[in-house]
């Protein structure tokens, strides 16, 4: 079983193979964590994205990292929160499921995670941090990664990863 654990941090600074993007349906940019991953990357990330033809809600794609610490950037789109009745769950976890299949792919053994679709998208970080932790549970050992950070960028969602990492894996009934 992988590593699982929360940091507190910025996601650009993150020394591991694969950094995941909380991206839009462009990939061309845009604020938060996307924003702050193409400054630190550079314009070759953006100029790599172009040639991507962007990528639905749920799915993701790979970039090479350029000049950040990280070998790869994974861009992923999680779903803008409108309630709960429009597949943002199953398109959340999609999110973290597609990201394990490109550290894969990509022979990753480690991995870091912003708090996808709970800032502009406004996903309800409790909730989303139960999906995004069930998610990896899941599959991380599908893949090869040894490491996953769940990185915080405040406090508060800090507290919301560490209480749910302390509790014990959930085993799925049936
Ligand atoms: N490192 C780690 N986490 C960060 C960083 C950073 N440098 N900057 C922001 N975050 C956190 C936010 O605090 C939030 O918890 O990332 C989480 C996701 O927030 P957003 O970046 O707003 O992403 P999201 O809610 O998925 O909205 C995506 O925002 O930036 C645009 O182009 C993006 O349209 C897309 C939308």
């Amino acid at each position: 079983m992988a590593e699982l654990i929360a940091v507190q941090g910025d996601i650009t600074t993150m020394r591991v193979d694969a950094i995941v993007n909380a991206a839009n349906t462009s990939l061309l940019g845009g604020g938060g964590v996307d924003g702050a991953i193409h400054r630190a990357a550079g314009p070759e990330l953006l100029a790599e994205c172009r040639k991507l033809g962007g990528c639905e809600t749920g799915n993701g794609k790979a970039t090479p990292g350029f000049h950040l610490p990280a070998k790869w950037v994974f861009h992923v789109v999680g779903p803008v929160w409108q309630g709960g009745g429009h597949d943002e769950d199953d398109l959340l976890s999609n999110c973290y499921q597609r990201c394990l299949e490109l550290a894969k792919a990509h022979h990753v053994r480690s991995i870091a995670f912003p708090a996808i679709s709970t800032g502009i998208y406004q996903f309800p970080p409790k909730r989303a941090a139960r999906i995004a932790i069930d998610t990896v549970r899941e599959h991380v050992d599908a893949s090869d990664v040894e490491v996953v950070r769940f990185v915080c960028f405040d406090r508060e969602t800090l507290e919301i990863y560490e209480h749910i990492l302390e509790e014990p894996p959930r085993v799925p009934i049936g």
